[in-house]
């Protein structure tokens, strides 16, 4: 596996690399997995192509885009994280993907040529920098190629019934994430920013029921982030009692939740 510089501006992903949180990224590309082809059936590479998927976490869109380079193509998942990258090895390995290889660390990387697809999927909305990982994207991209962005807005992110307990956590969460969370709007701006032409955006909206693992995605953040939720002063049992009756009220036959908005944008390299 080779290891490029780690020059990161974001050394630390802001939702760790736990086993639970491999899972949860690895479930997640299943729910996704049918916008992330949808984008790239829009995007017409010549095969053979070579890609990138920045941020790739345990798997990402490798085995996408191991299909969408052709046979000799090839595909480089770059990751930050090791525990991440080790992740992703085991996954290329598992699902015999001969034309995919890793990199440990972050743009720019080792490679000598630049990709036909620059490819990232919920790495911006966790970055303090998105502008300068766009534009390293852009770097790394062949004049004339794409450059492809997939990341969630938030402002879509909603219960039905309403629940005043969603809604003040949904906001203390938007308070400590430390990412932008409705960075997904701003996708086609960043692409033109960073100096992408013929820049094209898509949306995709998800309804989840009880039973359905991202029915309780808000209550994984909040504990995830229960910590930063305490520093803003919040009384640990009024917390508690929040997330319980929650709990409650997203476990009811009648309660649906919609998801964030998931916003793809792509553009060509000018
Ligand atoms: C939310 S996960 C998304 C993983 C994958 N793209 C997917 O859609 O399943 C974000 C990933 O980006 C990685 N990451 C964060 N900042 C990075 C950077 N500057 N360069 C490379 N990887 C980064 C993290 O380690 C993490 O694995």
């Amino acid at each position: 596996m080779p290891r490029s510089a780690p020059a990161s501006p974001d050394p630390t992903y802001l939702l760790g690399s736990s086993d639970a949180e491999r899972r949860r990224l690895l479930a997640q590309c299943g729910l996704l997995r049918d916008a992330a082809r949808q984008l790239l059936d829009r995007l017409p590479l010549a095969e053979p192509a070579r890609a990138i998927d920045v941020g790739c976490g345990p798997l990402g869109v490798l085995d996408l885009l191991s299909d969408k380079v052709g046979r000799s193509g090839t595909v480089v998942g770059l990751d930050n994280d090791e525990r991440m990258i080790d992740w992703a090895a085991k996954s290329i390995a598992e699902l015999g993907l001969a034309n995919v290889t890793t990199t440990l660390g972050t743009l720019p990387c080792d490679d000598e040529l630049p990709f036909d697809l620059t490819h990232c999927r919920l790495l911006l909305i966790n970055s303090a920098s998105p502008e300068a990982l766009v534009a390293s994207m852009a770097a790394a991209t062949r004049t004339g190629g794409w450059i492809a962005m997939q990341e969630f807005d938030w402002a879509a992110w909603h219960c039905e019934p309403p629940h005043p307990a969603w809604d003040e956590l949904k906001s203390l969460l938007v308070s400590v994430f430390g990412g932008d969370v409705h960075i997904g709007a701003r996708l086609p701006t960043l692409l033109r920013e960073a100096g992408c032409q013929d820049v094209q955006v898509a949306a995709h909206a998800f309804y989840w029921q009880p039973g359905d693992l991202y029915q309780t995605l808000l209550l994984y953040f909040a504990d995830l982030f229960e910590e930063r939720i305490r520093a803003c002063g919040i009384d640990p049992r009024t917390l508690t009692g929040m997330t319980h009756e929650l709990g409650r009220h997203l476990a009811r036959p009648t309660t649906i939740v919609r998801e964030s908005l998931l916003v793809q944008a792509w553009g060509r390299k000018a």
